[in-house]
């Protein structure tokens, strides 16, 4: 018996099991981290995602905010084996719903129903005047800052900038999720972003399930069950565990 059977054994007795998420688990779809010697911060200023910087300097943070979030992560990204394994295990009723910190709309494209968007998502602009909202893919990126077609105002993507809130529906249902679970996987973050990083502590009646290349902050404070690996390493041990095709 080792640690994916004990997981598999934990989650095939669960009865609300929930998902929490983060950059990690989109790596090996080709979305980068932002932390980490290879992540994005490593490479571009984060005062791009700073709202009072974008609302003085949009054009020059809609270029870097385009190539980060658009250019990729919104056109090739594609689901991976761990985005399917939650999907499937959601299908099959023995998943509530997943949390993520992630804006790239991969836990939606592998087929997963009730998804959380903590940090709001890419797939939207918000208009910073009227507040409309329109799916990015009815504005022309090669025309930055893009502006709102109702009233000509500032276009922002529909995810949180440094700075901003957490969307007050996704808290509440993110905190339902995991206050009502008796058991969490929590795949690929660092747990070290506020107010992200509390849901695993919210998630007071479960065990946790931690997938991560290497420990994060949650692995000594919060962990139950600690699985070092690749996202899709260790959803393909799991899968086969559970009987499920990826
Ligand atoms: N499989 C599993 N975990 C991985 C993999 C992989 N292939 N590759 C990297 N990881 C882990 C890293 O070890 C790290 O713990 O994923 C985590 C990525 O950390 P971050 O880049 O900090 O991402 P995250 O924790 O999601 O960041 C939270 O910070 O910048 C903000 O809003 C942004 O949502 C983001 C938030």
């Amino acid at each position: 018996m080792n640690d994916y059977d004990t997981a598999a054994r934990w989650i095939a007795v669960s009865r609300k099991a929930a998902a929490f998420t983060g950059a990690g688990i989109s790596v090996e779809s080709g979305i980068p981290t932002f932390r980490g010697p290879e992540g994005l911060w490593s490479r571009y200023d984060p005062k791009v995602l700073d709202l009072g910087y974008f609302y003085e300097h949009p054009k020059e943070c809609w270029e870097v905010i385009k190539e980060i979030f658009y250019d990729y992560m919104g056109a090739k990204a594609r689901p991976n084996a761990a985005h399917r394994l939650l999907a499937e295990l959601e299908k099959r009723g023995k998943l509530q719903g997943v949390i993520t910190q992630n804006i790239d709309n991969l836990h939606q494209e592998a087929g997963s129903r009730n998804v959380v968007e903590f940090h709001g998502t890419a797939q939207t602009l918000l208009c910073t005047e009227c507040g409309d909202r329109t799916p990015f893919t009815e504005h022309d990126l090669s025309q930055l800052p893009p502006r709102c077609k109702k009233c000509g105002g500032l276009l922002k993507p529909d995810f949180i900038f440094f700075g901003e809130g957490i969307p007050p529906q996704a808290y509440r249902d993110s905190m339902a999720l995991a206050e009502e679970a008796d058991l969490l996987l929590v795949i690929g973050t660092t747990g070290e972003v506020m107010p992200a990083s509390m849901i695993p502590f919210e998630a007071k009646q479960a065990r946790v399930i931690e997938i991560n290349v290497e420990p994060s902050a949650n692995t000594e404070h919060r962990t139950d069950l600690f699985l070092q690996a690749k996202a899709t390493e260790a959803a393909k041990e799991l899968a086969e565990r559970l009987g499920i095709e990826l």
